[in-house]
């Protein structure tokens, strides 16, 4: 594993979007897996950059998100396939039908998450796959629990999560309370991995997660086992 840290929210947005467009231009054709969160926002302006400069290109490449709430379409503002749109994909020139999100609105969620679980397979796994870490350990929406769950699932968030997520709603009551997440399957079987942990809040459970016992109750500290993991981290 292997940590860098950042000396500013800045510097640590310009160091993932290198790696992540390092990646494109040795393999143009990359399928990239992306997360949601407050923190990704910067890398995603410096990826846009790059794009708009005509440094980086996306025409060839696939993306497929991590996670959805259950119940918010595409047009709900804070739905994360809206999110993606908004900063990201209609900021570059990723083909929009290259660009996959679990649909939270499916009328079958099992059998969404197992279409979910397919594409990614098809698509030949992922090449690298962006992360963020929540408060309480997860990484997408996997929730600390007593087991690690490989496949694509629907998952109950937890109190905490519902809360810290709740700044982007009007009210913690308008949060799902439910929402699909790629599995630990997909996660640790993308080639290569990209933390993203930005301010002090996060310390603690990014110290437990990197160097406490590898445990389902913090999910995060699966990634210890994955053999190509890149921390990049920031304490503004
Ligand atoms: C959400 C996402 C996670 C993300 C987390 C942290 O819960 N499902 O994938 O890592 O937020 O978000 P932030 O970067 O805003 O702290």
């Amino acid at each position: 594993m292997k940590t860098i840290k950042a000396q500013s929210y800045k510097e640590l947005s310009r160091i993932a979007a290198d790696v992540i467009a390092a990646q494109i231009l040795g393999k143009p054709d990359s399928v990239i897996g992306l997360a949601t969160g407050s923190t990704p926002i910067g890398t995603y302006a410096e990826l846009a950059d790059k794009c708009s400069r005509g440094e980086l290109d996306f025409s060839k490449v696939t993306t497929v998100n991590l996670d959805e709430y259950v119940g918010l379409g595409g047009e709900h503002p804070q739905s994360y396939r809206c999110f993606m749109n908004r900063n990201l994909f209609e900021r570059i020139n990723v083909r929009p039908e290259c660009t996959f999100v679990p649909n939270g609105c499916a009328e079958d969620l099992a059998a969404e998450c197992r279409a979910y679980d397919a594409r990614i397979e098809q698509l030949g796994g992922v090449d690298l796959q962006l992360l963020g870490i929540g408060i309480d350990g997860h990484i997408g929406f996997n929730e600390p629990d007593d087991h690690f769950t490989r496949e694509t699932h629907e998952v109950t968030l937890d109190e905490s999560t519902i809360e810290a997520n709740s700044r982007f709603f009007a009210s913690p009551s308008d949060v799902p309370r439910t929402a699909l997440t790629m599995g630990m399957g997909a996660i640790m079987g993308a080639r290569r991995i990209l933390m993203v942990v930005n301010g002090k809040n996060k310390e603690e459970i990014l110290r437990r997660a990197l160097q406490g016992p590898i445990t389902p109750r913090v999910p995060a500290s699966i990634l210890q086992l994955h053999p190509d993991v890149t921390v990049v981290y920031s304490e503004e």
